[in-house]
């Protein structure tokens, strides 16, 4: 565990060092859970977007993009639940003056039931080998099973504190459990209170005073009051989705773990409306897509895991999180929910305007159900150079850092190296840039040895360096180096572009998804 925290570390002062991320308000010493980001970082967050929105809006013929503002009309989060229910409970240390989320104190105590299990696992695997069968092992090894017992119980005493919203019983159970603050070491806590998480500000200035109006929550919420505008202009038939990418705003009690948790972030979401009846086969499939779009980038199936919500939202018949292995544990980086006609339903309540849907082949009116998917791009981006994140050691002792990011991701896909800054190598290279540079985001660099320039390059993993030398001024060919394997291939000039197109196309990662 401490290891992986070291490694954490070295990622985020990685992502500092290379121009990924960069903290908010730096020079004022910084804005908490606020993160800027860089030169490489915008590269691979609008890959990551691209990816999404093409995924959805070039593979559904029936999705359909937006782009709703983030002001929108103080009812819609009344309708939507938000001004009264979207609280977390929080919990002070009166020692540190520290402040928690109740729940996540919890939840790291149910993780830590979780982690004991896994060491008898890894141990029990090391001494037995290949005899080794762990279903028989979790399921007749005592200490596996005490452990597992105490998380069972800790997890349904938990799961109903927060059906009934009982403040009382969640501290309870910190208390209970003895769980300390990690700062002050101490179990002196406060009650346990509801705090709400939007932000708001004030719009206007009239003579009856300026409205309250909130910086949006979720996206989700601009797709569903333009459910009518989108589904008649569009000529829509059910069932048919909205895809918007956007940013949102939540005032999180505890913002930790780097753009895990951001205060300003942003989210890629997707509401697919469907007949009343179908949604949870609807639900299956879109489970089904997401991991797949997810997998489809090569960081390896073992890293992701399905998580089923027990504790569903009021509004919701079926949840579930999409979770990858970070170095602090598997977390939720998308949701996937089946949030029944709760959100179009409440808008014709609160607005009074009738939103339905007529649906020809049934000749009747309804109000949709809806599938909802929603993903954070900064935790996407979090996991993509979590998974990508390698230091290497190299024959001869050599070390390497080395991003090893898909390559259709990647901020830069090609370095153009000349071998020297002279004798008509720098023209050649910069010729070749010249034609390339229309298609793949290129970068040219002269300076230093060809092997700290593949340094350079293999920190903010661009999966191709080309180098001209002499050579190449008679026989109009280059060497591509690979960057994860690091070898070396003499090519045509001619069929570099073809060569490097195959490799960094997000179409190639869009068809994995429908194969
Ligand atoms: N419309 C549904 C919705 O907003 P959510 O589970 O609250 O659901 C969806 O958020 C996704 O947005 C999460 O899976 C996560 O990737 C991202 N997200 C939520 N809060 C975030 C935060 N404070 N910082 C970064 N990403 C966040």
């Amino acid at each position: 565990m401490a290891q992986q925290e070291d490694v954490f570390k070295k990622l985020v002062s990685h992502c500092k060092e290379y121009g990924f991320v960069f903290p908010s308000s730096e020079i004022y010493d910084g804005l908490g859970a606020v993160y800027d980001y860089g030169q490489n970082g915008v590269e691979l967050k609008n890959n990551i977007k691209k990816y999404w929105w093409d995924s959805m809006t070039l593979l559904n013929e029936n999705v359909v993009g937006i782009d709703s503002a983030i002001f929108m009309h103080p009812t819609i989060w009344k309708a939507s639940g938000h001004v009264d229910a979207f609280n977390d409970p929080l919990i002070d240390n009166k020692d540190s003056k520290k402040r928690y989320r109740a729940d996540v104190l919890i939840e790291e105590q149910l993780a830590k039931f979780e982690d004991k299990i896994n060491k008898e696992v890894e141990k029990a695997e090391k001494k037995f080998g290949e005899a080794f069968d762990k279903e028989q092992f979790l399921s007749t090894n005592p200490r596996v099973l005490e452990n597992q017992e105490k998380k069972d119980e800790l997890h349904a005493r938990f799961a109903k504190a927060l059906n009934d919203s009982n403040l009382e019983e969640l501290r309870q159970i910190i208390l209970d459990y003895e769980v300390v603050c990690p700062i002050s070491g101490t179990r002196n806590w406060t009650d346990v209170r509801q705090f709400n998480l939007m932000f708001s500000t004030e719009m206007g200035s009239t003579s009856d005073g300026a409205m309250k109006i909130y910086l949006r929550p979720e996206t989700a919420q601009g797709i569903f009051v333009n459910f009518l505008n989108v589904q008649k202009s569009g000529r829509m038939k059910v069932p048919f989705g909205i895809a918007q990418i956007g940013k949102a705003f939540r005032n999180e009690i505890v913002a930790r773990q780097f753009i895990f948790r951001m205060r300003e972030f942003e989210q890629m979401e997707m509401q697919f409306f469907v007949r009343p009846g179908e949604e949870l086969e609807w639900f299956a499939k879109w489970k089904e897509i997401r991991l797949k779009w997810h997998k489809a980038l090569g960081m390896g199936d073992s890293m992701y895991r399905y998580h089923d919500h027990e504790k569903l939202a009021h509004y919701a018949n079926a949840a579930t999180d999409i979770e990858f292995r970070m170095p602090f544990g598997f977390k939720e980086v998308e949701g996937i929910h089946s949030r029944t006609d709760f959100d179009l339903g409440s808008h014709e309540k609160y607005s009074g305007k009738k939103i339905q849907y007529f649906d020809p082949e049934l000749n009747q009116s309804y109000v949709p159900y809806v599938i909802e998917t929603s993903i954070g791009v900064d935790r996407m981006f979090l996991s993509i150079m979590a998974g990508s994140f390698c230091e290497e050691e190299l024959e001869g002792g050599d070390t390497r850092v080395v991003l090893k990011l898909p390559p259709a991701l990647a901020p830069i896909k090609l370095a153009i190296l000349p071998l020297v800054k002279k004798d008509g190598l720098p023209e050649m290279a910069r010729k070749i840039m010249n034609e390339l540079k229309f298609e793949f985001n290129c970068q040219y660099d002269e300076k230093d040895t060809v092997g700290k320039r593949y340094r350079r390059q293999d920190a903010i993993g661009t999966p191709y360096c080309v180098t001209i030398d002499y050579d190449s001024l008679n026989d109009n060919c280059v060497t591509i180096r690979h960057r994860d394997t690091m070898e070396q291939e003499r090519v045509a000039i001619s069929a570099l572009r073809d060569i490097i197109a195959d490799k960094v196309s997000v179409k190639n990662l869009l068809k994995k998804i429908v194969e």
